[in-house]
């Protein structure tokens, strides 16, 4: 029952960092563990569609690590993506890795590193463009057939630096409260999976791209 938590921001000691530590230490209360993975500042390739993924059942590009990220995605029960918010979207390493990360991972089995999973994005801004860079980050989880986990508020809290996070303590509020609905999601899962509930009978064949 581990939470993967990817950290968006180049900045492993941030304010994207600090959120993720402090739903770790709620996740931690609820007897969940976690593992915060940070993307750090190195490049991160952006999808050039050659879509070798459905060949390789993995992304072509090895020198990041996108397909590192997928091989822990499977060993975990849930998913927590923390960005910075950079002119109003989030960070434009996260999106990169996380196109490849999914692109693939749809490309190798249909998303079943993540797929009946519950994911949940937060982002951080000194003051404006949350809820937009918000929405970018959740669309990865529906398209994957997860579970989008909510809390007290949109999942954003304010801060220049990690320093001023103690100053936003709604934001603070709105990360425990988060932390808190999905591990309680994650141990109803595993009560569902454990009693012989079985998993939704979903149909994937019907495709269109609406011009043929
Ligand atoms: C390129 C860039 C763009 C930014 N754009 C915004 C923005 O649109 N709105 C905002 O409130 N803050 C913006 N910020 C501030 C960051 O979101 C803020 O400093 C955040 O706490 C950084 O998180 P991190 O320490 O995890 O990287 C921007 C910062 C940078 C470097």
């Amino acid at each position: 029952m581990k939470v993967l938590m990817l950290n968006g921001s180049w900045n492993a000691n941030g304010s994207s960092k600090s959120g993720l530590e402090i739903m770790a230490k709620t996740f931690a209360d609820e007897g969940v563990e976690t593992e915060i993975f940070d993307l750090g500042a190195k490049p991160v390739r952006d999808c050039i569609a050659c879509g070798q993924c459905a060949v390789k059942k993995a992304c072509v590009f090895t020198d990041d690590a996108v397909n590192e990220f997928v091989q822990k995605a499977y060993q975990s029960a849930g998913f927590v993506f923390a960005s910075p918010v950079y002119y109003a979207h989030p960070s434009g390493r996260i999106m990169s890795f996380l196109d490849r990360v999914f692109f693939s991972a749809m490309c190798a089995d249909r998303y079943a590193a993540f797929r009946h999973k519950p994911g949940a994005s937060i982002v951080v801004a000194r003051r404006a463009g949350t809820s937009a860079a918000f929405d970018c980050l959740n669309k990865y989880f529906g398209i994957a057939k997860m579970l989008v986990v909510g809390s007290t508020y949109w999942n954003e809290f304010h801060a220049l630096t990690k320093d001023d996070v103690p100053q936003d303590p709604e934001g603070i509020q709105t990360l425990e409260n988060l932390a808190r609905h999905m591990a309680w999601l994650i141990k109803c899962l595993k009560a569902g999976r454990d009693a012989g509930i079985p998993l939704p009978d979903i149909k994937e064949e019907t495709i269109t791209n609406f011009v043929r």
